[in-house]
């Protein structure tokens, strides 16, 4: 993570000490560096370089306005999965004609605003969300455009609660139906057809499994242009995995530059959707230990964020360095590193090799995707902060909750009416 690093003992974002962020935002708090978001992005539109396509972030690993209206600055692209997802796209300057729409469960208010808007794509994963998208462009007068998501059944090789291109998953039509769903799309005159989709899974640190489905894909594009239905873009999904532990993804140009050679002769747009690689290891959740236990069994760090902060270590058993802020010569002890919530599940990391103190400052790393974005306020909880370091400068793009925010919206009710 070269965005953070130690200069005088101290853990560093960029040019701001974290140490000086502690202090002024207080902690738990998220750490985003401006650079490292850009840079990862750059990566994906280097790679991509005159083919025709888009590189459209998946909103769902970081959707901070913050961090949104940097992308929408360098002219990214953006994969929503709600009507809460595009509001925010909106609110950060992204242009809507950037945007494809995915997810499982769309509501028809979702597609009405969607179209409204003038979305790029809605990646349509099943025949009765086909039928809906039909009747709410039909309501309007307006033809929308259509990509099906097909599950071309391979296997990711990575965690199950986030491999979704088997059969067995809820995604996407099977690619052997899918010839069926597009011919019913292309007969109705309020859809377009333009694409095709899938996403096979997360984190894969290797190329196979994505070249595997682009085949799949190819088969059918072949199949569906012998129908006469010729599609313009072809969207491979969610990014490149990313190095939590010693994880070694293959270079970006080498996933785009693979795809492309493959697409050669071929008159198809690329798009892709990554989340994770552009995020990830572009923040940290910055906490501070509240009270050492040692027990007979264990050491635990009980520290001031826990898994409604950050829910992949309790919920994938995932792996995310922690590291001291300012590094101690003390002796170095076997900690788990837990937050305070009452689960037995709640922990951010277990045994690792740490010299603590209480009081000290500890950083989660690997923590810009799938980590604000999935926090609760589980135990009533307010959620943490979030800064964006950019050189010297900070900005806190997400002012701590208050109290006042925990319970808005909720009501006491009168005790029970007497029966007389
Ligand atoms: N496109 C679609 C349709 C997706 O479902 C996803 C992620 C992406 C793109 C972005 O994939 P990425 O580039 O980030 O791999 N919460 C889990 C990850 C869930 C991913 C869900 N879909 C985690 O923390 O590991």
């Amino acid at each position: 993570m070269s965005d953070f690093s130690y200069r005088e003992g101290t853990l560093w974002a960029e040019q701001v000490s974290l140490e000086s962020i502690a202090e002024q935002f207080g902690t738990p708090t998220y750490v985003y560096s401006r650079a490292h978001f850009e840079q990862q992005y750059r990566d994906y539109a280097d790679a991509l370089g005159d083919h025709p396509g888009m590189i459209c972030y998946a909103v769902k690993a970081n959707s901070n306005l913050g961090i949104l209206s940097l992308l929408a600055q360098l002219g990214a692209g953006f994969d929503i999965v709600s009507g809460g997802e595009l509001e925010r796209v909106l609110l950060a300057g992204g242009d809507p004609s950037r945007v494809v729409f995915s997810g499982v469960g769309k509501t028809a208010a979702e597609m009405r605003r969607a179209l409204e808007v003038g979305v790029h794509c809605f990646n349509v994963e099943s025949d009765a969300e086909l039928e809906r998208l039909d009747a709410v462009a039909s309501e309007l007068g307006v033809i929308a455009p259509v990509s099906l998501r097909v599950n071309p059944d391979v296997d990711a090789r990575t965690h199950p609660y986030i491999s979704t291109g088997l059969k067995e998953n809820k995604f996407g039509i099977a690619i052997d139906g899918a010839l069926d769903s597009y011919q019913r799309a292309a007969q109705s005159a309020h859809l377009e057809v333009v694409g095709v989709d899938c996403h096979i899974g997360s984190q894969l640190t290797e190329l196979s499994p994505f070249l595997d489905a682009l085949e799949r894909l190819l088969v059918l594009i072949d199949q569906l242009a012998a129908e006469g239905i010729q599609l313009k873009h072809l969207d491979l999904g969610g990014g490149l995995g990313v190095r939590y532990r010693g994880e070694t993804p293959p270079p970006v140009s080498d996933y785009l530059g693979a795809v492309k050679q493959r697409l050669q002769g071929r008159d198809l747009a690329i798009i892709m959707e990554p989340g994770r690689s552009i995020a990830a290891n572009g923040g940290l959740l910055l906490t501070r230990v509240e009270f050492l236990k040692r027990t007979e069994e264990h050491n635990f760090a009980i520290v001031d964020a826990a898994m409604n902060d950050n829910l992949r270590p309790a919920l994938y058993q995932a792996w995310q360095d922690i590291v001291p802020v300012k590094p101690n010569n003390g002796e170095v002890e076997i900690w788990d590193i837990v937050g305070p919530v009452c689960e037995t599940g709640d922990f951010l990391g277990k045994r690792r090799e740490l010299a603590l103190q209480p009081g000290q400052l500890l950083a989660l790393l690997s923590a810009g995707a799938y980590g604000f974005t999935m926090s609760s306020n589980y135990n009533s909880r307010p959620r943490a902060a979030e800064v964006i370091v950019d050189g010297d400068r900070t900005y806190q793009v997400r002012a701590r909750e208050s109290m006042a925010d925990l319970v808005r919206g909720e009501t006491a009710i009168p005790p029970t009416a007497s029966e007389d």
